[in-house]
């Protein structure tokens, strides 16, 4: 086998986060990745199955891969389908050497040791899964700007819809001392943002009692260099004041908040197990809605799940209308293996959920046609993410995460000036859209261009002139 290697991400940004983490250890290792699977000795697929019949796909993918053996190419299946389905992949697909879920990855190196010594059945699947492997040392991030941090791994919620507990094991939280550390690391290495992830991200408790989910996220927030600081995934049920009030003190953590509703209807959120009400919920809102800055609020929602009538769906478009939020993922209820939905009676018939889905989504972007309207004139900072040098135009994020197409202020004698990748720019918007907005960055007037143009350092020669 040659020690080159392929991966394939599906999934969620905690998946994300695991393939550059295992990239990294395949580098580490003395392997080499590639671009294209044919040229690669090692080809990994990271797999997810929160929805949508995911073993499925995963066999029917694994079945493309089957016509490439025999030319010394070893396959690993990893992630979630990988903890789910176990030794069974090697059943069904019997050229797959390696199955591996995610709490497993940090014996990667001697499972790679083994399989280069020409072991073909080889599991990385902890039943327990009690295991950390928040970071490695030498996680390849893929963006050099903003990197994720594991502050806790797994999930204790069990919605009764929901694999994650399944795949992913049991919440273990990483100590307040060790994040710091990565924080600050990769503040050195010159990134700006840094987003905490976590299946259950504000369930958080640091294993040495010395701060609050809160608390970290303001001491991250006051490192050098740290300019913005996002958390996903949060769950309403741990969802504490003193977040929103860590948001209003501190300039650097976003003003955006991902709190998953699922539905608007009590009755339906008891059948999920999800643990509070509508008005609870409601009750967090009130916080948010009640802070200093103008905090983003986007959601999660779940139509068509078993005995979901059209009085409890009406109550989810409700919700909508109360909230504003300025994004939310509805999903098709997906029945899961292992979770208790599966079970339960009432099934929704796909073309109820096909419909409830499109009225939903309808609702949502009439609501944000409207809400975005709010940012009409007003100056926001935005992250560059990347540029059309043919168009002049830059596409960023601002705090509250939203894309903002922006082009920079023509000087008739230089023409327009792309700002490098990665810096901070202040933009008029002059025109709203439900899913981004649309500006014009600010003249950097003579001397005060420092601190309007926030360039890293080693990114300050990296200005783009266009002609
Ligand atoms: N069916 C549909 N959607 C689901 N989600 C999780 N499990 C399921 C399922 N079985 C959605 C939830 C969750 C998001 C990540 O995926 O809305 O918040
Ligand atoms: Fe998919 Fe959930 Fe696994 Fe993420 S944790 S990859 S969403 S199943």
């Amino acid at each position: 086998m040659s020690k080159t290697f392929y991966i394939e991400t599906f999934g969620c940004q905690m998946n994300a986060h695991d393939s550059e983490k295992v990239i990294g250890t395949l580098e580490r290792q003395g392997y080499a990745r590639v671009q294209d699977e044919v040229d690669a000795g090692l080809i990994l697929y990271n797999t997810c199955s929160i929805r949508d019949k995911a073993e499925q796909k995963v066999f029917h993918r694994l079945n493309e891969y089957k016509k490439m053996q025999g030319e010394g190419k070893r396959f690993a299946v990893i992630g979630c389908v990988a903890q789910q389905e176990g030794e069974k992949i090697f059943e069904k697909a019997p050229y797959v050497s390696l199955v591996a879920g995610s709490a497993s990855y940090r014996n990667l190196p001697e499972m790679l040791a083994r399989l280069e010594a020409g072991e073909t059945r080889i599991t990385g699947l902890d039943d327990r899964q009690t295991d950390e492997t928040f970071e490695t040392e030498f996680t390849a991030r893929s963006n050099p700007h903003r990197g994720y941090i594991t502050i806790i791994e797994g999930c204790d919620k069990f919605c009764a819809y929901c694999v994650v507990p399944y795949t992913r094991g049991k919440e273990r939280s990483r100590t307040a001392a060790s994040v710091l550390v990565e924080a600050r690391r990769m503040a050195d290495e010159g990134f700006t943002e840094i987003q905490f992830l976590g299946q259950n991200v504000n369930s958080y408790r640091d294993p040495s009692g010395r701060l609050s989910f809160a608390e970290l996220l303001v001491a991250v927030g006051e490192i050098d260099g740290v300019r913005r600081v996002r958390f996903t995934t949060s769950h309403p049920r741990d969802f504490t004041k003193d977040i929103v009030e860590a948001i209003d003190a501190t300039p650097t953590l976003c003003d955006h908040i991902h709190l998953p509703v699922q539905s608007g209807s009590s009755a339906v959120l008891k059948a999920m197990a999800r643990e509070y009400t509508r008005d609870w919920y409601l009750e967090r809102m009130s916080w948010i809605h009640g802070a200093k800055r103008d905090i983003s609020i986007t959601s999660d929602m779940i139509v068509g799940f078993p005995g979901e009538t059209d009085a409890d769906f009406e109550e989810t478009i409700t919700l909508l209308g109360q909230v504003k939020y300025d994004a939310v993922f509805a999903f098709k209820f997906s029945p899961r293996p292992n979770t208790p939905a599966i079970t339960m009676a009432d099934s929704i018939p796909d073309a109820v959920k096909t419909e409830r889905l499109k009225i939903l989504m309808d609702r949502q972007r009439e609501i944000q046609r409207e809400h975005y309207g709010r940012h009409l004139g007003q100056i926001q900072e935005c992250m560059v993410e990347s540029h059309n040098a043919v168009r002049g135009q830059v596409v960023g994020r601002s705090s509250q995460n939203k894309t903002v197409n922006f082009v920079m202020p023509r000087d008739v004698s230089l023409g327009a000036v792309l700002p490098p990748i990665g810096s901070y720019l202040p933009v008029r918007i002059t025109k709203t859209l439900p899913n981004c907005l649309v500006g014009e960055a600010l003249e950097a007037e003579p001397g005060v261009a420092e601190e309007m143009f926030f360039v890293p350092a080693e990114r300050k020669n990296q200005f783009v002139v266009l002609q």
